[in-house]
């Protein structure tokens, strides 16, 4: 059985599923809840000064996600500080303690939760896409704790390698990448109201919508920085996970499927993760840490259009290829999916959609 320990910057994790900052680890209870559920470690909700005031409705789920405007947690700093975390502890699992936002809140928190944090995450949500306050909020954290800080990013702009830069130069110890996208907006057809109950109905976007912005942004930062990537967004089984592993990342968080699916989702990605390495001849993650960037070094500049081919015993013939081929260029005859080689562009629609995965790359 591969081994799934992980160690993340001195915390010794016993998986590299941890619970994302959110109602998964709304209360101590909650936390105590992702434990028993197989969670690797905890991170606990962001909190900031003061207890935040959340417009509900607060959480839709729509077709391949999530959108919520929850801000950080509804609880005092001071309920944390004499209840939830001491019963997070007892779990006897590192905790990761998330803090927001600006060095100020970070300067007045940081002190008073280090009897509990194993490390502290601090999140960038509302402090905007310039990187200044980020910066000194880090410094703030540095300057407070000896435990690793985490910083984590929001996906904003393109430029998510050039925050991760700036944080390692401020001291950051590892990122984490990445917080909900948007703003969004779902909107009920039959009333025409948002979904969500914030003023301008605005929301942010969760789940496996945002798996494929979450991958490229844990490959960037993790090609621009040695630090360790905790990969956030849209993980719901152990094949999510393990290219968030492949993207560069040392491990994961889960907030959407813990949501919906409850707290042994951790446990479940961890089991699906083992399985997966063991069907795959791999001893550990730190295995196929990096692969996709490893793939893209060696990649050529330009790769020559090559049509795809069809393997016949596994071919149903169900006509999904024929259906959706943009090029006409694949056609069910006799039984069988036959590609037209002149008619061909390689645009490779067909093998991602084959779902007896019949039509493969040569
Ligand atoms: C309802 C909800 C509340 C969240 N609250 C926080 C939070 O307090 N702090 C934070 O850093 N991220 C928060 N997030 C973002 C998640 O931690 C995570 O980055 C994001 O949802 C992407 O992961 P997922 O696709 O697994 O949900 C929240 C997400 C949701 C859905």
């Amino acid at each position: 059985m591969a081994d799934l320990n992980v160690d993340l910057c001195g915390l010794a994790l016993r998986n590299p599923v941890l619970p994302a900052a959110g109602p998964p680890g709304r209360d101590g209870k909650a936390l105590l809840a992702c434990a028993a559920g197989g969670a690797g470690a905890l991170v606990a909700k962001t909190i900031s000064v003061r207890a935040a005031d959340v417009p509900t409705p607060s959480m839709a789920e729509i077709p391949h996600g999530l959108l919520n405007c929850e801000l950080w947690s509804e609880l005092p700093p001071e309920q944390w500080l004499e209840r939830e975390y001491a019963l997070a502890k007892s779990a006897g699992l590192p905790l990761i303690v998330s803090l927001g936002y600006s060095a100020a809140d970070i300067a007045a928190l940081a002190p008073r939760v280090r009897p509990f944090a194993d490390a502290l995450e601090l999140s960038t949500h509302y402090i905007g896409e310039n990187p200044q306050p980020m910066m000194d909020a880090i410094r703030a954290a540095k300057d407070a704790v000896a435990v690793p800080v985490f910083v984590k990013l929001s996906p904003l702009g393109r430029e998510i390698s050039r925050a991760a830069e700036l944080a390692a130069k401020a001291g950051a110890n590892g990122i984490a990448a990445i917080n909900s996208f948007g703003p969004c907006l779902g909107i009920d057809v039959e009333t025409g109201q948002p979904l969500l109950g914030s003023a301008d109905g605005h929301g942010w976007l969760s789940g496996p919508a945002l798996k494929p912005l979450a991958l490229r942004c844990v490959l960037d930062v993790s090609r621009a920085v040695g630090l360790p990537v905790l990969g956030v967004g849209g993980i719901s089984r152990g094949s999510d996970a393990i290219a968030m592993f492949m993207a560069g990342a040392t491990a994961v968080q889960v907030c959407t499927a813990a949501i919906l699916r409850g707290p042994t989702v951790f446990g479940k990605i961890a089991t699906e993760i083992g399985a997966w390495l063991d069907a795959h001849g791999y001893q550990s993650v730190a295995d196929i840490r990096g692969l996709t960037l490893r793939c893209l070094r060696e990649r050529p500049a330009h790769r020559v259009a090559v049509p795809p081919v069809v393997e016949e015993a596994a071919c149903t013939a169900c006509g999904l290829c024929e259906l959706s081929c943009p090029y006409d260029a694949i056609h069910v005859q006799g039984g069988i999916a036959r590609v037209d080689m002149f008619r061909c562009a390689g645009c490779g629609l067909c093998v991602t959609r084959c779902r007896p995965g019949a039509l493969r790359w040569l």
